[in-house]
């Protein structure tokens, strides 16, 4: 992919809760310059621009190698910003964002002809969430504008949860980090479109279906069919990966054990060295095998996965192994979120196993 000479990235530390003010109007005025920021959200680190700023947002798909037909989402610091976004406001996108904001959900909206086409990919919607993050909230006020940033990571690698993460896919090719140490959610916004009949989940994140569902009724997880990978390309098959193959299985607790027993033990026999990703439930009846063993929290915890998740894949991509093999956690709560994730991470490679 493109590569521009390396410009230094600087890393501030900044308080999560009490953002140094020197530190956020140092960031805002890279931000107002057309520059690239990367900044904590609650979900996972973003890589900001002025949303408003066509030349900047093309800055952020070069930094990040990402192709210009996958639109950003536009990050707001209060409800009544969305107004100046939307074209027609949808029936339920003001209770939503009454109820959920500031919160990891992005409302896909009929877009106002103000927003560049850099940052809709020339689309007929907009992305709108308002993040509950300290550093985000006070970043975007400084900024005096709606800021577009997709994840601070290399365009479908794993989204980045540390300043670490970002400056190891992004060092060189952006100013300025703000880390404000790890983030709280530790998977992306749920995508909900609401120009559909229905309103639709493009992808599943940090606020629950179950959550939705009991505000708005129906609601429909969209399938992942080619025409919908079209409608949200970080819904494509092979996303959020390590470098590492990996492969998910599904199945009962006690299938889901045998089956990474036998697979560990025959890549062993090949001479290949394996990693497990499982639950910490899963660790005593598979600790004995000759692999590299990690879980990023209990089956009853969801949340504490998600939180987890993305470090735990990191750690595994540069643990120096030919395969990585994880379990799923199922669909309760956050959970939804953690499955698509590994299957987007193994792209595609997953294996049921008897229940
Ligand atoms: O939690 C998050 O959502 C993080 C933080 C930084 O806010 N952002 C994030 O952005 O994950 P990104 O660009 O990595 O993922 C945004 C997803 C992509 O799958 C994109 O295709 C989809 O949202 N998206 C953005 N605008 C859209 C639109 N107008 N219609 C449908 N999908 C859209
Ligand atoms: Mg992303």
């Amino acid at each position: 992919m493109s590569d521009r000479p390396a410009k230094r990235t600087r890393v501030l530390p900044v308080d999560p809760r009490h953002p140094d003010p020197e530190a956020v109007a140092e960031a805002a005025r890279i931000i107002r310059a057309g520059g690239l920021v990367a900044f904590p959200t609650e979900t996972v680190y973003g890589l900001g621009a002025n949303a408003l700023d066509a030349g900047a947002v093309r800055r952020i798909f070069v930094a990040k190698a990402r192709p210009a037909d996958d639109p950003l989402i536009v990050h707001i610091d209060d409800v009544e910003t969305l107004a100046r976004l939307v074209a027609e406001m949808p029936p339920q996108a003001e209770m939503l964002a009454r109820h959920f904001w500031p919160g990891p959900l992005t409302l896909v909206v009929p877009r106002a002809p103000r927003v560049p086409d850099e940052v809709t990919a020339g689309g007929p919607t907009v992305a709108v969430r308002m993040p509950a993050h300290p550093v985000a909230l006070a970043l975007i006020r400084a900024a005096a504008s709606p800021i577009a940033a997709p994840s601070a990571n290399r365009f479908g690698h794993i989204s980045p949860t540390r300043a670490e993460d970002v400056l190891s896919d992004l060092a060189g090719r952006i100013d300025l980090i703000l880390d404000g140490g790890p983030t709280p959610v530790g998977v992306e916004s749920t995508v909900l479109s609401l120009v559909a009949p229905v309103p639709t989940i493009l992808r599943p994140g940090g606020v629950s279906r179950e959550a939705l569902e009991a505000l708005l009724g129906e609601v429909r997880l969209a399938q992942q069919a080619a025409d919908e990978a079209a409608l949200s390309p970080g819904t494509r098959p092979s996303h959020y990966a390590p470098r590492t193959p990996m492969r998910l299985y599904r199945g009962s607790d006690a299938a889901v054990r045998a089956a990474l027993r036998q697979a560990a033990l025959e890549a062993h026999r090949r001479g290949e060295k394996v990693a497990l990703l499982v639950a910490e439930e899963d660790v005593p009846a598979l600790r004995d095998l000759p692999a590299v063993l990690r879980a990023p929290g209990s089956l009853h915890d969801p949340e504490g996965v998600a939180r987890r998740l993305f470090a735990t894949l990191r750690a595994l991509d540069r643990a120096g192994v030919d395969r990585i093999l994880a379990r799923d956690f199922g669909t309760r709560g956050l959970a939804l979120a953690v499955r698509d994730r590994l299957t987007r991470a193994a792209g595609g490679d997953v294996v049921e196993v008897g229940s």
